[in-house]
């Protein structure tokens, strides 16, 4: 089952898309101003999420991995360079690295299921340019503590936001903290456009680079080529007319969405919290979060295993994608390539870099995360671990019935 964006589309998404058909014209540029019924809705939705993120810039792409690529290549990031990235995150984090030419470096997660800036702080190395901060299940990371590690040695601070799009941190919108923050449009997500990415900034100066790479060297607002002014070489993320009407009328829709599911967490969250010795992820301000999965530890392992499997659902650590464990292709460091740089890179190597993956090297984020259990609030996804639970279009009813039956079948362990 998809995000709460995707069980929303309705009649409004509908006359959106519509408008562009009818214009006959699905391109983000109006390549030929007055002549066409350009609708610019590429341009109002970056507009809009730079607006509601309180930054300068927004650029959308197709994708939330495209739209990590371009950021880190945006930043100048590339071969010999080290990025810190959490090993509980979806694998476009890591791959986005990768494929700018970085070693990707693990680090252990804390019980809010982010970043430890502790360990953080162990992994870095003469070789790290940047951290990579993953806002997980809607849940914003220790961005205080992160800014601050990340100012001290000089690195940039990266904020993926794919799984947080709404939600904010001591009243700033995610991604605003860092140099960049990146979201994702896809089915899974808050609000989507089928798929989709943005990357907001406030620095002008990286605004364009990352622009130039998304569309082949080019700037911003192009009519036409824009031969001897491209500084570098770039590739093809753009984001259409067709997927930006979608866009915006998702956007419409947020604040009721956020509303919505923050009062059926708050319920469900309320209903079994007396369960002994249940406890719930750590979050660090329950207004400012998404409320789209609740997620809960149990006492041990073997009780976690057990309620999962009543549940119909997985512990996190076994539920699939997000888990470093799971990725066999960044453990053996498999690329397309048999040469398999970056991780082989000289740039790397020559200077000392080595890197090895191994299952069970993060052994704190392997106990939290074999003790978690997910309860779907709005995305209802197997491969989170969030098969129980309940979805965006669920009243409190629903909800109730829902935390009785968690309640029946966890009761028989927890007592
Ligand atoms: C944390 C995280 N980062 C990046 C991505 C990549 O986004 P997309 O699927 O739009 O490429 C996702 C998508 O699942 C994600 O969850």
């Amino acid at each position: 089952m998809p995000g709460p964006g995707m069980e929303l589309v309705g009649e409004e998404e509908i006359q959106e898309v519509l408008e562009v058909l009818r214009s006959g014209y699905l391109y983000r540029y109006d390549v030929a101003p007055g002549k066409t019924k350009f609708q610019g809705k590429v341009i109002k939705v970056e507009e809009y999420v730079a607006r509601l993120s309180k930054v300068q810039y927004a650029v959308a792409l197709n994708s939330g991995t495209s739209a990590l690529l371009t950021a880190l290549i945006g930043l100048g990031i590339g071969p010999g360079d080290e990025v810190i990235v959490p090993g509980f995150t979806f694998v476009a984090s890591i791959s986005s690295i990768a494929f700018a030419g970085a070693v990707p470096v693990l680090a252990e997660i804390d019980r809010t299921l982010n970043l430890d800036p502790e360990d953080v702080k162990k992994k870095i190395t003469p070789r790290t340019k940047a951290i990579m901060v993953v806002h997980m299940m809607g849940n914003p990371a220790r961005l205080d503590e992160l800014k601050a590690i990340a100012d001290e040695h000089n690195l940039f601070l990266v904020e993926d936001c794919a799984q947080a799009f709404g939600a904010s941190y001591r009243g700033r919108p995610i991604g605003s903290i860092g140099q960049v923050g990146t979201f994702s449009f896809n089915v899974y997500k808050t609000i989507t456009s089928g798929d989709g990415g943005m990357i907001i900034t406030d620095d002008e100066e990286l605004y364009k680079r990352c622009f130039a790479f998304h569309d082949q060297g080019h700037s911003p607002r192009r009519t036409g080529a824009e031969i001897g002014k491209r500084p570098f070489l770039g590739l093809d993320f753009r984001y259409t007319e067709l997927q930006a009407a979608v866009l915006l009328a998702q956007l419409r829709k947020l604040p009721k969405m956020l509303d919505h599911l923050q009062t059926n967490k708050r319920r469900f969250r309320s209903l079994i919290a007396d369960l002994p010795g249940l406890e719930f992820r750590e979050v660090l301000d329950s207004e400012e979060e998404l409320g789209t999965i609740l997620t809960v530890f149990l006492p041990d392992p073997d009780i976690a295993q057990k309620l999962a499997k009543d549940l119909g659902s997985k512990v996190v650590a076994e539920a699939g994608w997000h888990v470093y464990n799971n990725m066999e292709h960044l453990l053996d460091q498999r690329m397309p390539t048999p040469v398999h740089c970056s991780f082989s890179c000289p740039n790397y190597t020559e200077s000392g870099g080595q890197m090895r993956y191994s299952k069970g090297m993060l052994p704190q984020t392997d106990e939290l995360l074999s003790r978690a259990i997910n309860i779907s609030i709005g995305v209802p996804d197997p491969s989170l671990g969030s098969a129980f639970g309940v979805s965006v279009t669920d009243d409190l009813e629903v909800v109730e019935e829902r935390a009785a039956e968690f309640r029946r079948l966890a009761g028989q362990y927890l007592k």
